[in-house]
This record gives C-alpha cells, structure tokens and sequence, in this order.
C-alpha cells in the first residue's frame, strides 16, 4: 500500500523506497569494489551512511528496478497533472492511488509467480550477495578487512543470510562456490546460527510466555519487530530433510505427520516410500550411515557386560534394527507408528525375535509409560520421518529421562543437508540445543559424496524418488553423551 508520511506520498511496496533510489544504487556499487583503492574510510564509512538514511539491508536489485520503474510511472503520471499549488488533499490522493494502481501492474509484470519461488522465496541479488560476487578469491589483507566488515555491517543492518538469488545461492554459498577466504564464509555460518537461536528463542517465548505483553510494551515491540525482520530473512531452511520444498499442497506427507501416518508406503528394492508420490522415506543408500550409528550406540560397553539395551526410534526398512540385533541385544525396543511398517515388522517376524519389544505408535505417545518404568538404555537412535526440527529437540526430554549415565544417543542428522550452508549452521544449533539439555556432541565423519551427492536428481540413486535430499558432502555422524 502506499505510505503517507507528513502530506508527502513515499511508495512501498516490499522493501523499495523511491525517493532513497540514489542511495540504493549507490549501495550496489558500493559492494561492487570498482573504487580502488579499497579502503575502510572509503567503504565501510560510506555504507554505514547509506544504511543510515532507510536504505534497507535486504534490498534486492530486482527491487530497485522495480522502484525505478515505479519512478518513471510516477513521473509520467505527474506530468500530465495540472501543477496548480493548491490541489485538494483529497483529489490528491485519488490521483496517486491511480499511480499506485499502475504500479500495481508493474509489480505483476516484474514478479515471478508463486509456483515459480524457492525455499520460500528467490529474494534476488542482496548487497551480500554483491560482495561476494565482486570481492578477489585472493583479496590484499586490507580488501579482505573491509570486505568483512561491510558484511558485519549489513548483518547488523537486518541483511538475511538465508536470501536467495535467481541462482537459488544465498551469498554464503557464493563464498564457499567461489573459495573465498574460509573467513568469509565462517561469518556467513555465524549469522546463520545466531539468527537461528534468536528466531528460535522468541518463538518459543512468544508461544509459552504468561508475561502479558501490554505490560511491556516497549521490549515487546522490539522483540516483534526483530522478529519480523527475521521472519522475512528466514527461509525455513531445516526440517526433516526429506520433507519436500515447501511448495506442496496441504496435503503432502513427507510435511504433515498426521497426512503421513493415513498415506499407503510401499517396499521398492532400494527404498522405503509412498505409494502414490514417491516421497522417499527411507533409502538403502543410508546403509553405511546406519552400520556406523549401530556400532556408536553399543560402544560404550565393554564385552563383559550383558548385551545393549537399545531404543530405536523409526523401523523403515528395518536396516538400523538389523545391525542392531546383530550385537545380541539384551532388549531392543524399537518404536514405529506407521501402520504399513509395522505390517512389515509382523511380516519379517521381528514381533517373535527374543528380547525385541515393539512399542506401536508415535513415540510421542509410547515413550511415556517407558519413562515411568524406569529403563534406561545404553544406545537411543532417532530417525523419524516427516517430524520437524522442533520434534527432534522435544525428543531430547525422553531421551535426559532414558539415557543410562554412560549412555550414546545419535541421531539420523540431515539437518539442511540439501544446502552446505544450512548443514553447517544446523550442526550448530543442534549443539546449543543437546547442551542445553546437559548433553555434549561431537561428530565423526562419513564420507557420503560418491554415494549421493553427485547422482543427478530422479537418477541412479534417486530414481523413482521425487526429490535428492541429500546434497551435501559428509554426513556427520552425532555423538550425544551427558555432560562430566
Ligand atoms: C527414515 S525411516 C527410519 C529408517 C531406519 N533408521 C532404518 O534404518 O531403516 C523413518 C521411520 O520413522 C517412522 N516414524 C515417523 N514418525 C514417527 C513417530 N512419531 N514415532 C515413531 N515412528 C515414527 C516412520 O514410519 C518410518 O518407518
């Protein structure tokens, strides 16, 4: 909508504001580095300023194309008005939502179509992304110190570390593509993080706050506008990584758990997956990955004792439980909710093997009665599927509640691994998070890129799968022990 600020019209529309239109070119070429030499006095002084004067941080080239084509509408409108000083207020206003009208239907023409946006949104080149783009892969120390510090900059300023180009890059992952210096990469990864806890931090207390935030009005508003700029920066870029992209009907399993549980799963050779879309659910390719996690979770006893008491959390196809049962298990609970899979446990007579329990249900609703019985387990693995990041870390309460003092929990971590840059900002956060359960994590390492990552999407590997969620090079393979 258009904005009246003193009798004077300032349009915005997203982030664009006409009347800064210099400033924000100048902030682009600012990023570009043409001026040598670089310099801070040059550089950072100057975009401070630019930032200063309503220049948002998040402003886009594709914005400011669209404000100078609202400009030269506006212009044109203007022109054909009669210029007599004392023009009404109202007509006044009239004739500028005509204008705006018109811009509305440039605003079409220039914006992509829904169906055709990204993770939630292709933002366009930010500043960010400019620097990146322009900065050398071998930047003179001084270029470098600048550079980073235009980027610290922009970061204060509310620029998104999850905004993405026409490329479908965020400006981090342009860093990493290009092999800038680590460094800068690194301030990329730690922006990510921090926007990620913040975000994370006030959702939660805005969900279960019992302050009434009219009795704080000033904290509350700033927390809300923050939040707001986050929440435009953000891009939801984990969940469980075999979700599909966002862009899926309400109806969609590998999103919404209750849609999942009621959708038919069908056994293929290679994978475990729904029946009508083929949303992959679980795939033998993990086999190595689920080798490693049964070998972590029974490694903290020694041979003298009884067999692992181990919980595991997802059946699927079954491989985990299998290398699990081959340590000789002195119990093995396994929990799975999905009807077609636990047809699949009775099938493979899992329900007869000595010392297997099957708990039937979401684990949300069996681990309980378990936690009131008092077993505790020297492994716990989870590996679920269409549950979000918030399911794993409300995992983490039964787990403090089971785990045995010496005990290994690991989980299936694909946490953004369909983007470097996420993968490396959730290896984070999920850190913050085990800690504050009073649970250190460390992770080895398995290389995974031979089996996966360069398989062309619905080939190879992922034939028949509607959509590769893994593309990324390692998997890291968590190791959650209670703290000393
Ligand atoms: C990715 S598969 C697990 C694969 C397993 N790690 C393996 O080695 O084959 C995920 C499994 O979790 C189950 N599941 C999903 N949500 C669940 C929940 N809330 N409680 C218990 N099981 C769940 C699914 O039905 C599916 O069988």
């Amino acid at each position: 909508m258009p904005i009246y600020l003193n009798d004077q019209l300032l349009f915005c529309t997203n982030t664009i504001f006409v009347d800064t239109l210099e400033m924000e070119n100048e902030l682009f070429d600012l990023c570009s580095f043409t001026q040598k030499p670089v310099s801070k006095a040059t550089y950072v002084t100057r975009l401070e300023e630019i930032l200063r004067s309503d220049v948002p941080a998040t402003i886009t080239l594709k914005d400011i194309e669209m404000a100078q084509k609202i400009q030269a509408a506006m212009q044109t409108q203007l022109e054909n008005e009669d210029n007599e000083a004392a023009i009404q207020q109202d007509e006044k206003r009239q004739k500028t939502q005509e204008v705006f009208d018109k811009v509305a239907v440039v605003e079409e023409t220039l914006e992509p179509a829904e169906s055709e946006t990204v993770d939630g949104g292709d933002t366009g080149t930010t500043a960010l992304h400019q620097i990146v783009t322009s900065m050398s892969p071998t930047p003179t120390d001084e270029e470098l110190t600048v550079a980073l510090a235009m980027i610290d900059k922009l970061f204060e300023w509310g620029a998104g570390w999850m905004m993405l180009d026409d490329n479908d890059e965020t400006a981090g992952c342009i860093a990493l593509r290009r092999q800038l210096p680590r460094v800068v990469y690194d301030k990329f990864v730690a922006a990510g993080v921090r926007s990620e806890i913040f975000l994370r931090r006030v959702t939660e207390d805005s969900a279960y706050s019992e302050v009434d935030e009219s009795d704080i009005p000033n904290l509350v508003e700033e927390d809300q506008q923050q939040l707001e700029e986050q929440e435009v920066n953000h891009i939801e870029p984990v969940d469980d990584p075999k979700k599909t992209d966002g862009v899926e009907a309400d109806n969609d399993a590998a999103c919404y758990q209750d849609v999942y549980l009621d959708t038919p799963l069908e056994y293929t050779e290679h994978a475990l997956v729904t029946k009508e879309l083929g949303d992959g659910v679980m795939m033998d390719w993990e086999d190595e990955i689920m080798k490693r996690s049964a070998n972590l979770l029974v490694s903290s006893l020694d041979d003298a004792t009884r067999g692992p008491i181990v919980l595991n959390i997802g059946f699927g196809m079954g491989i985990i439980d299998g290398y699990l049962q081959s340590k000789k298990p002195y119990k093995q609970y396994i929990s799975e909710a999905h009807p077609d899979v636990l047809k699949k446990l009775r099938a493979d007579g899992w329900y007869e093997k000595p010392n297997v329990i099957i708990l039937e249900g979401r684990w949300q609703d069996t681990l309980p009665k378990l936690l009131s019985e008092g077993v505790y387990f020297d492994g716990i693995y989870y590996d679920t599927f269409s549950e979000t990041y918030q399911d794993l870390v409300d995992f983490f309460d039964p787990v403090v509640g089971l785990l045995a003092p010496t005990g290994i929990f690991s989980f299936f971590n694909g946490l953004g691994a369909d983007r470097q840059i996420c993968y490396d900002v959730y290896t984070q956060v999920v850190e913050v998070d085990l800690n504050e359960y009073g649970l250190n994590v460390t992770y080895d390492i398995i290389n995974v890129d031979d089996m996966v990552k360069t398989k062309p999407e619905g080939e190879g590997v992922w034939g028949g799968i509607k959509r590769s969620y893994w593309k990324v090079d390692e998997f890291r393979l968590p190791k959650c022990t209670f703290m000393a």
